[in-house]
């Protein structure tokens, strides 16, 4: 079934080159021109993107603005079918996609089969939510001078054509999360995949289409960002843009845009906070799986932990005692491997390792890890480790976690506060009232109370300060940014 599901999108060669989409149909691109997506696990390459030119993009806009308003007054009822359809397709092909994502990004099937059903669930509830989202109306009268002249009824409408960026750790969730709240409140869609990753992109784009997206509603063009990035973001035929992946790029994309809307989850270095009346092996558990599943490449990976010299000294044997337990890397493919496989590539490998490497120039001490093969990077704990060091100073994409010692909470709260990022932060503390307090100094998107930092449940809204991001997502957050107020005012002489 798969086979023949998915037979237009590839050329079925060995390795396959991948078609892109522009909306009305499966193509090659005329550059002639091909990404390879090579598997970090053995550094195999499972095919081959197109890397389309200036003109298809210029096409599948065209075509996007063109379907855009039938789709906007196509009833609700319908789009929320089809976002209910591709949901069921999505499960249909859970075991397929899965281990699309394994071979491709290096999940273990866990994470990869967790990444599946919870796209599955979350499109489910935007098409549900969505149903709930209704306009209002306003009467003059309540504001000084005016009497009730005037009556504004306020819809919610689609801006148009929305670009969706997604990255290469999530490729499937991170692109649901974007397609599908866009198309429900009637926009259109360009998608542009990660490379690594675009392989699942665009099998999901062909699931949106089987599941009944109409024709130019929904596109899927690959290319590097390099090659196609800033002609497509700072394109006039776009209104609207939303994004996932690393602050530079957040930063430069938002340059090359000028004035539209965004809504960008960009990168983080979250902290955690031990104070002294943590548990402290809740603590140690959460920060073993907050910092290394997924081999730390989660934009809300722990990275680095504060806390006095006292209870460092305790909580750190527990945390080295925990990784022993809750983590074993190797191949993702291998139920022995638990939560750490290879990063995304050997080059990026490389990178983890330099920012050790030159942190432990810096006075930096390896208490485990720091050596890396191919793309395994050991998972990696450091001490001694000081803010400006690389390894927090930046956000560090892999199976790494810096320990600070601080002589008071005061200076914690001043070290997160002074960092470029603000995604989330949590609070190791028996008492809840003290976390409270705690959290309101915190310049960050959320904060956990005696949790490891989390983007779900994907109700909640998600959010970052500073170079983490700019807007809100979760189910009604991600509909309202992906819609805009219309006010249709009355004027009604007295
Ligand atoms: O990498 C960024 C993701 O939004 C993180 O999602 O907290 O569910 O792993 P997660």
């Amino acid at each position: 079934m798969p086979a023949e599901f998915f037979s237009e999108i590839s050329n079925h060669a060995t390795p396959p080159t991948y078609r892109f989409f522009d909306g009305a149909g499966w193509k090659e691109s005329t550059s002639a021109a091909t990404s390879d997506v090579t598997s970090p696990i053995q550094g195999e390459i499972l095919g081959r993107l197109q890397v389309v030119t200036h003109q298809e993009i210029d096409q599948a806009l065209a075509n996007a603005q063109k379907a855009q308003p039938q789709w906007e007054s196509t009833p609700l009822h319908q789009r929320v079918k089809i976002m209910h359809l591709s949901a069921d397709w999505i499960r249909h092909f859970r075991g397929y996609l899965a281990s699309l994502l394994i071979k491709e990004i290096g999940k273990t099937d866990l994470e990869a089969q967790g990444e599946i059903d919870r796209t599955a669930d979350l499109i489910d509830y935007f098409a549900d939510e969505v149903q709930s989202i209704r306009g209002e109306t306003l009467d003059s009268d309540n504001f000084p001078g005016f009497d009730k002249g005037r009556l504004a009824m306020i819809e919610r409408v689609a801006y148009g054509v929305v670009v969706a960026i997604a990255p290469f750790n999530y490729p499937v969730n991170l692109a649901a999360s974007k397609i599908v709240p866009a198309l429900l409140m009637g926009n259109s869609v360009v998608f542009k995949p990660p490379t690594q990753g675009g392989i699942s992109g665009v099998h999901l784009t062909r699931l949106f289409e089987k599941a009944g997206v109409p024709q130019g509603v929904l596109s899927c063009i690959t290319g590097g960002g390099g090659d196609i990035g800033d002609y497509l973001v700072g394109h006039s035929g776009v209104d609207m843009l939303a994004f996932t992946g690393g602050s530079d790029t957040g930063v430069h994309i938002a340059k090359q845009a000028g004035m539209v809307p965004m809504l960008f989850e960009c990168g983080g270095n979250n902290p955690a906070v031990v104070l002294p009346d943590a548990d402290l092996a809740l603590a140690a558990r959460e920060i073993v799986r907050g910092a290394f599943s997924y081999s730390g490449q989660r934009c809300t990976a722990i990275k680095y932990v504060l806390t006095t010299e006292s209870i460092l000294n305790q909580l750190l044997p527990q945390v080295l005692n925990n990784i022993k337990e809750m983590v074993r890397m190797g191949d993702p493919r291998s139920p022995e491997t638990k939560l750490v496989g290879p990063v995304i590539s050997p080059s990026a490998a490389e990178k983890i390792l330099q920012a050790i490497s030159e942190s432990v120039g810096l006075g930096a001490k390896i208490e485990i890890g720091g050596k890396r093969k191919d793309a395994l990077v050991e998972p990696t704990v450091l001490t001694h480790v000081k803010s400006q060091m690389p390894v927090v100073a930046h956000e560090i994409f892999g199976p790494l976690v810096s320990f600070i010692q601080v002589a008071s909470f005061d200076e914690a709260s001043e070290i997160i506060n002074s960092s470029n990022y603000g995604l989330q932060a949590s609070i190791f503390t028996r008492d809840e009232g003290t976390g409270i307090n705690f959290a309101k100094n915190l310049k960050v998107g959320s904060v956990q109370i005696n949790g490891s930092p989390q983007r779900g449940p994907d109700h909640f809204p998600f959010l970052g300060v500073k170079h983490s991001g700019v807007g809100v997502q979760g189910v009604r957050y991600s509909l309202e940014a992906m819609s805009r107020l219309k006010p249709v005012v009355l004027n009604k002489p007295q």
